[in-house]
């Protein structure tokens, strides 16, 4: 069974409730029910994973510069909730061990995305999976359920995790599956592969299946089509409508 994980996963910790990727955001899941939960992990300049999307300031961080050319303590007093809405004023840029710590505590199943830094691809995906590999120290590699999945566009990233950590299981993620996808997912040794449901047909899904990997399907916002991909055989998506699709769908 590649893929013994939980079917809906909140996107970036809490999806269109809370802003993404902070420790709101996974309280905001799990108090809605998620007990699985994707965000993406980026270095900061000191070389310490936190939690976020962009590479560069703007969007969430009213600020200007980039998450790489900035230090993990400057980055832990930066707000990353006003963007979002008032009530979340202050809450900041978490660490990714504090945001592993609450789900652990919570019983909250990971997938963890690394988001490198444009040329720190191997870099992230060693400090990351080091990092991972201290967190879960405790757990054995055959309790996969207590372990957190990775996953990446960048195979690169995905490489140095494997390197560092091999006994934690990796994802690819592709927009458009490409045509050496299976290649790419033998080399890696992973379990899964993650990729945009606009491009996915029961065709292609199949194929993934066939070959023995587990498939998630991000990032689906209507019921209509969380019903349609789990039919034609995927076996997780992540949303980030959880007022639409529930953590039971
Ligand atoms: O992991 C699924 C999804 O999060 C990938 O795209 O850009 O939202 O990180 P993105
Ligand atoms: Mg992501």
């Amino acid at each position: 069974m590649m893929w013994p994980y939980p079917k809906i996963l909140a996107h970036r910790g809490g999806g269109i409730i809370a802003p993404e990727n902070t420790l709101a955001a996974m309280r905001c899941g799990h108090a809605c029910g998620f007990a699985a939960v994707e965000f993406d992990v980026m270095l900061s300049k000191d070389g310490v994973p936190v939690l976020m999307h962009d590479e560069y300031f703007g969007r969430t961080i009213r600020a200007a510069g980039s998450v790489a050319e900035t230090l993990a303590i400057d980055l832990c007093r930066m707000d990353a909730g006003t963007w979002f809405s008032a009530t979340f004023t202050g809450e900041p840029v978490p660490l990714y061990a504090d945001v592993v710590r609450f789900c652990r505590q919570h019983g909250i199943w990971m997938n963890v995305e690394i988001k490198p830094s444009k040329g720190a691809e191997v870099a992230t995906g060693n400090i990351v999976a080091e990092l991972t590999k201290a967190l879960f120290s405790d757990i054995a590699v055959t309790d996969i359920l207590h372990l957190p999945l990775f996953s990446s566009f960048s195979f690169t990233a995905l490489m140095a995790a494997k390197h560092a950590a091999p006994g934690i299981p990796r994802g690819l993620l592709m927009d458009c599956i490409g045509h050496d996808w299976k290649s790419q997912l033998q080399e890696l040794d992973a379990r899964s592969l993650h990729a945009n449901h606009q491009y996915l047909n029961p065709v292609l899904i199949r194929q993934v299946k066939d070959a023995g990997y587990g498939m998630l399907c991000y990032t689906v916002n209507t019921p209509e089509r969380a019903s349609e991909v789990l039919a034609w055989g995927g076996d997780a998506l992540c949303t980030d409508r959880l007022d639409l699709i529930s953590a039971d769908f």
